[in-house]
């Protein structure tokens, strides 16, 4: 089916994800309308870790959902790989999230009577299919697991309940792996192990990673930041570091207090932002900011 075909194969095999003008609107037959996503396009390209920041309401998970297939914009398009996500029938979308997609919540999400080996093969068993032994390996040994997997969920730290739903969502190679908030629940060391395992798999495996977070320092494990205001990308910065994302995020305050964000509608603006993914430096390479 052509709609299920990006136009161009040679920019899809480089882009693990992308939004095209996507609006989300709530209560449009009601009187009061809120515009969770208003116009976002962006890139996530593949083998890099984004993540997504942006004050409360600003429409982050909203965005993560649309991506994911979990919940449908009203308007606009969402293509994970070369296959279109938005249009997709039910079954459709069961399948899409099945096959190409991992995910890692906030609140673990394991299942308590399984151990932690079972849990973690638990989306490809759904899925009838058998794990890659050498893949598995190599994923327990990176989130050092080895001596706990007989363990069930209640017997493990948070951190490593959060490392299980991590290797849960790498064990089937998935195109993308959307993290909610992922060390919402965790300790600073928790988190910096899980945080530091995310990463390792983005540069060893090449998994590309979307993380939404409200945590400075575990956005500067990105290689780039979209920040999100009123349901428009306002902003990105590359290769971050946790101060730079401060001064940042003080910096888009300023621009909300004097109220320059909510005059600042132009979509192609936000666009311009968005489609720079595509000429992002290096991971590593020297910060850059850049407003939309
Ligand atoms: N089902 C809904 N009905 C009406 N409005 C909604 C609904 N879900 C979300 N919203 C509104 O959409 C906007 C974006 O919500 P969203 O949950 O995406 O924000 P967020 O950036 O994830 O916030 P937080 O950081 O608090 O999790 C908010 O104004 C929210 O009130
Ligand atoms: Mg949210």
């Amino acid at each position: 089916m052509t709609s299920q075909t990006s136009a161009s194969d040679t920019e899809t095999s480089a882009i693990a994800v992308r939004a095209v003008d996507l609006w989300k609107i709530y209560g449009e037959v009601e009187h009061t309308t809120v515009n969770a996503l208003a116009g976002v396009s962006a890139k996530f390209e593949r083998g890099h870790f984004t993540a997504i920041m942006g004050p409360s309401g600003s429409g982050k998970s909203t965005l993560m959902h649309c991506l994911a297939g979990l919940d449908q914009a009203t308007k606009g398009d969402v293509w994970i790989g070369n296959s279109k996500v938005s249009g997709l029938s039910d079954r459709g979308l069961t399948k899409l999230r099945r096959e190409k997609v991992g995910f890692v919540f906030q609140q673990f999400n394991l299942l308590p009577t399984l151990n932690a080996q079972e849990n973690i093969l638990l989306p490809l068993e759904i899925a009838g299919q058998k794990a890659d032994p050498e893949w598995l390996d190599r994923v327990i040994t990176t989130v050092g697991l080895a001596d706990r997997l007989k363990h069930r969920p209640a017997e493990l730290s948070g951190g490593q309940q959060q490392r299980v739903a991590c290797a849960r969502a790498l064990v089937s190679r998935p195109e993308v792996i959307f993290a909610d908030e992922p060390t919402g629940n965790l300790d600073s060391r928790s988190s910096s192990e899980v945080l530091g395992f995310l990463r390792q798999s983005v540069k060893e495996f090449g998994q590309t990673i979307i993380m939404v977070t409200h945590d400075p320092r575990a956005a500067s494990y990105a290689d780039r930041i979209i920040f999100l205001s009123d349901g428009k990308v306002t902003a990105e910065l590359l290769n971050p570091t946790e101060e730079l994302v401060f001064d940042q995020m003080k910096h888009l305050d300023r621009v909300a207090e004097s109220d320059g964000v909510a005059d600042s509608d132009d979509v192609t603006e936000s666009d311009s932002a968005a489609d720079s993914a595509s000429e992002l430096p290096a991971p590593n390479a020297t910060p850059a900011v850049k407003e939309a």
